[in-house]
């Protein structure tokens, strides 16, 4: 049932390119139009919401936070997302035009079930964004955005993951629909370049796989490792650090890479690893001009610099200690393709390790508790 991977983690992994095809699939009509599945929420409504908030734990939450640049980008509607637990219990300001997204792989996680009753009590609507049919969460929402990256069975998400981004971001391409479509150029763009992305995936695991396994094999002792990223890189810097983490038992943290200077850069001494996620150049030259002074701050104070860049960006070559380059993609999209090597890196450290990648110590594949 492995399919021949040695871990349901690597079969998963390589399940990528499916899983966001799959959640792709049959989401636009003939017009291009988006339909989502199990809609039960009037679209005059859907029109009117006032905020979104996204609520979700772990990993669903950096989905989430991904989802948050999409939509304001695309919608302008002002979206947070919040720890399904702190939203709980914090009071949140919710109402009937606060619109909430509830991500959940397992559709069970106790912490987000709670929060989404709590929201639907004052009167907030709520969009689930699963991958288990009939599970808690879908079942008391009142809509449902299926994810269809079929089952998961490693305990630390994965395909879930990139499915989920891509589920936020065919909510996100609705909500703009419906709201007049200010962007409808570059909405287009992105529907087309989202179809590319399942192959992209897949030749980004067949030609950058070794370079990673090697990268691991090489650090494989390494006791601590830092994520940057800036916009959207910054979540897939949060996710790289939790793989590590949660794979690997290695002290691993993720920062918003313009933090730097207030306080991490401390931590940066001779031969600290530091994963810097690089933005596209394409269309945001300061946001790609900033990273790359990053990676030049921590480079001058020793560390080995592993950059994750787009492919052609030729410029960063020189203040990295190694590059791995992804395919180009939208600015929007590029935690589809980044987020993969930093997947890779986490398992096969593990495995070098020799730790069970599938089910690592003290952690369970659904929180069933608060
Ligand atoms: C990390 C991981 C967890 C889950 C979190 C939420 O690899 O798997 O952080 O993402 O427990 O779980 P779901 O999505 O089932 O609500």
């Amino acid at each position: 049932e492995k399919g021949g991977f040695a871990s349901f983690m690597d079969k998963e992994i390589h399940d990528q390119p499916q899983a966001v095809a799959d959640t792709l699939l049959g989401r636009f009509d003939l017009e291009g139009r988006l339909t989502l599945d199990d809609m039960r929420i009037d679209e005059s409504l859907l029109k009117s919401i006032d905020k979104i908030v996204v609520i979700a734990c772990g990993t669903a939450a950096y989905a989430g936070q991904v989802a948050r640049y999409a939509i304001e980008h695309w919608c302008r509607i002002p979206t947070e997302v919040e720890l399904a637990h702190e939203f709980r219990y914090r009071d949140p300001v919710v109402n009937e035009k606060t619109l909430i997204v509830a991500i959940s792989q397992s559709g069970e996680t106790m912490d987000t079930l709670m929060a989404v009753r709590h929201a639907r009590e004052q009167g907030a609507k709520v969009i689930a964004i699963c991958n288990t049919y009939g599970s808690s969460i879908p079942r008391e929402s009142d809509a449902v955005l299926y994810t269809h990256a079929g089952p998961e069975i490693a305990v630390a998400s994965t395909k879930a993951f990139l499915s989920q981004i891509v589920a936020c971001y065919l909510l996100g391409l609705y909500l703009a629909q419906l709201r007049g479509n200010k962007y409808r150029d570059e909405i287009e763009t992105v529907i087309r370049e989202l179809q590319e992305i399942p192959a992209k995936i897949q030749r980004l695991l067949d030609e950058d796989k070794q370079q990673v396994v090697d990268l691991a094999a090489k650090y494989k002792d390494t006791q601590s490792v830092l994520f940057l990223g800036r916009h959207v890189g910054y979540p897939v810097a949060m996710e790289g650090a939790l793989k590590l983490k949660e794979l690997a038992y290695i002290h691993a943290e993720g920062f918003a890479a313009g933090e730097l200077k207030h306080g991490p850069i401390a931590l940066i001494d001779e031969g600290q690893m530091v994963f810097i996620i690089v933005p596209s150049k394409n269309g945001r030259d300061s946001l790609h001009a900033k990273v790359v002074s990053n990676i030049q701050e921590v480079r001058a104070r020793g560390a080995n610099t592993i950059v994750i860049a787009e492919e052609g960006d030729e410029e960063v070559r020189q203040y990295a200690s190694e590059v791995i380059f992804v395919p180009q993609t939208a600015t929007l999209l590029a935690p589809l393709l980044a987020t993969v090597p930093l997947q890779v890196f986490a398992m096969e450290l593990a495995t070098d390790k020799g730790l069970d990648v599938d089910q690592p110590r003290n952690l369970a594949k659904s929180v069933t508790v608060e």
